[in-house]
């Protein structure tokens, strides 16, 4: 793993959206792994500028989102759609028939995961797929568990991650308590992996994630057995592990 030390968020973002950058502007028509949450909003942020200041071109990009809430429509202002529409895609000109993220409306959950495999493996898998860092180590959705899961499935949120994402909704009864998230082995064969994280809220997972024992309990922790990973801190988020990396 290679670790990129930011000063801080918005050093961190604009070193995130280099690397996301270089992809683009290397391979027009490669496939990018997106993710939502609050740390990628910088980079998107950066994204967007660089476009409209004629440094990116999105026309031949294509994207897949890591995950979706189940029971919300595509047009919800809670969905992962809306979000990736709002904060990225409408700024830029990426295709929206090129834009990817799983369908929380489709009523048949194989249906839902069987379709949105496909599409991953249509596009022949990811090029570089951006992601967060969930507080207990989700990446995804793909929550704390006893195996790896390794496609798309349907996860029962933690509480902690309802907790965590209940500051988007009106309150905490209103989050979903379940969400289509892509699987880990899909993750894992993104040819480049890049992590963002930020804040000191999230320096203990970084530690435990990162420099840890490698376990489903801690789903990140997979991460140090891919080839290509760049874990992208800025200095809280890398407090605990500053010295040893
Ligand atoms: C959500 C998303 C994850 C994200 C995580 C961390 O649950 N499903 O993809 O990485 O939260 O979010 P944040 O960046 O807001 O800390």
């Amino acid at each position: 793993m290679k670790f990129v030390k930011a000063r801080d968020y918005e050093d961190m973002s604009r070193k995130a959206a280099n690397i996301i950058s270089a992809q683009v502007i290397v391979k027009p028509d490669c496939v990018l792994g997106l993710a939502t949450g609050t740390t990628p909003l910088g980079i998107y942020r950066c994204l967007v500028h660089w476009y409209e200041r004629g440094d990116l071109d999105f026309s031949q990009t294509t994207s897949v989102n890591l995950d979706e809430y189940r029971g919300l429509e595509p047009d919800d202002p809670h969905s992962y759609h809306y979000f990736m529409r709002e904060n990225l895609f409408r700024h830029i000109n990426i295709d929206p028939a090129n834009t990817h993220v799983p369908d929380g409306s489709v009523k048949d959950v194989d249906e839902a995961c069987r379709r949105y495999d496909a599409v991953i493996s249509g596009l022949g898998g990811v090029d570089l797929q951006l992601l967060g860092l969930g507080h207990n180590g989700h990446i995804g959705f793909n929550e704390p568990d006893g195996v790896f899961a390794k496609k798309t499935h349907l996860v029962r949120l933690a509480d902690s991650t309802v907790e965590a994402n209940a500051r988007l909704f009106d309150s905490k009864e209103d989050v979903p308590t379940q969400a289509y998230t892509m699987g880990i082995q899909t993750i894992m064969h993104a040819k480049k992996i890049l992590v963002a994280v930020s804040g000191e809220n999230k320096a203990e997972i970084v530690e435990k994630a990162f420099l840890g024992a490698v376990t489903p309990w801690v789903p990140a922790s997979i991460l140090q057995l891919h080839t290509d990973v760049t874990v992208v801190g800025d200095a809280a988020a890398f407090s605990r592990i500053e010295g040893r990396i």
